[in-house]
């Protein structure tokens, strides 16, 4: 499998951030969700401090994924209905919105609140606002929405791939997936 996307599959730069981005997003607001959970205030403590390490890590992902898609191409699209690959192109483009949006908000709500930030304790990052409490709850609520906004249109687009598995038969799901490689028989339409 080469680094870099040709018209028959993902390359495995784009498969690895797909799938990395996609998980720590995922176990990140699992996380979060989970938080009062903890024990004691401490155990609060450290894994919020964890949370907000990974979530700048999937921002800094992000910047990278992009960077990366920008120089890359992408395979052909399989012949579908446009309205389908617009629907596809517009939930992508979502997506990474989300992928930027949810941890700048989480920056964001953590800066009115007035708390520090480091990452992993190796250094500290700047806030993004000044502390203001009239914003902490709009912040947190926005914070939160995004996620649950995100698992929305997760649905959409897992349900997508598995409808292009299941029923149209194409390699759709099969050319993202890590271990996979695509079917000789199918006909690619167009390139974006
Ligand atoms: C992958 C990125 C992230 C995801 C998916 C995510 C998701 C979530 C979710 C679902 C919650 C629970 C919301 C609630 O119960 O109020 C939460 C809480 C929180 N997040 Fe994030 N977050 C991410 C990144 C960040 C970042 C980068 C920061 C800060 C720099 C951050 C700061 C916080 C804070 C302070 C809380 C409140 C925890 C509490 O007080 O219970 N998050 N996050
Ligand atoms: C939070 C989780 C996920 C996020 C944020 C996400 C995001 C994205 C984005 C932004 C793209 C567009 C790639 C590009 O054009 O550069 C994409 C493609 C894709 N995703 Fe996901 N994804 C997630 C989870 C999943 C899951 C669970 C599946 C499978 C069941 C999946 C299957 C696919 C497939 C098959 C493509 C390629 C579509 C094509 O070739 O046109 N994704 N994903």
């Amino acid at each position: 499998m080469s680094l870099r996307s040709n018209d028959r599959q993902w390359g495995s730069v784009a498969k690895t951030f797909h799938w990395i981005i996609a998980l720590a997003i995922l176990g990140n607001g699992t996380f979060g969700l989970l938080m009062d959970e903890a024990s004691s205030p401490m155990q609060k403590i450290n894994w919020l401090a964890l949370h907000k390490s990974i979530g700048l890590t999937v921002l800094a992902l992000f910047l990278l994924r992009v960077l990366w898609r920008l120089g890359d191409r992408r395979p052909p699209e399989e012949p579908a209905p446009r309205w389908q690959q617009l629907a596809a192109h517009l939930t992508h483009g979502v997506l990474y919105l989300l992928i930027a949006a949810i941890p700048l908000s989480g920056w964001w709500f953590n800066s009115v609140t007035g708390k520090p930030l480091q990452w992993f304790k190796l250094f500290n990052v700047p806030a993004l606002a000044a502390k203001n409490d009239d914003l902490t709850h709009f912040a947190q609520g926005l914070h939160e929405y995004l996620f649950w906004f995100l698992i929305l249109v997760l649905v959409a687009h897992v349900g997508a791939a598995l409808k292009h598995h299941v029923f149209d038969r194409d390699n759709v799901l099969r050319r993202m997936l890590p271990f996979s490689r695509p079917h000789n028989d199918s006909t690619p339409r167009g390139n974006s």
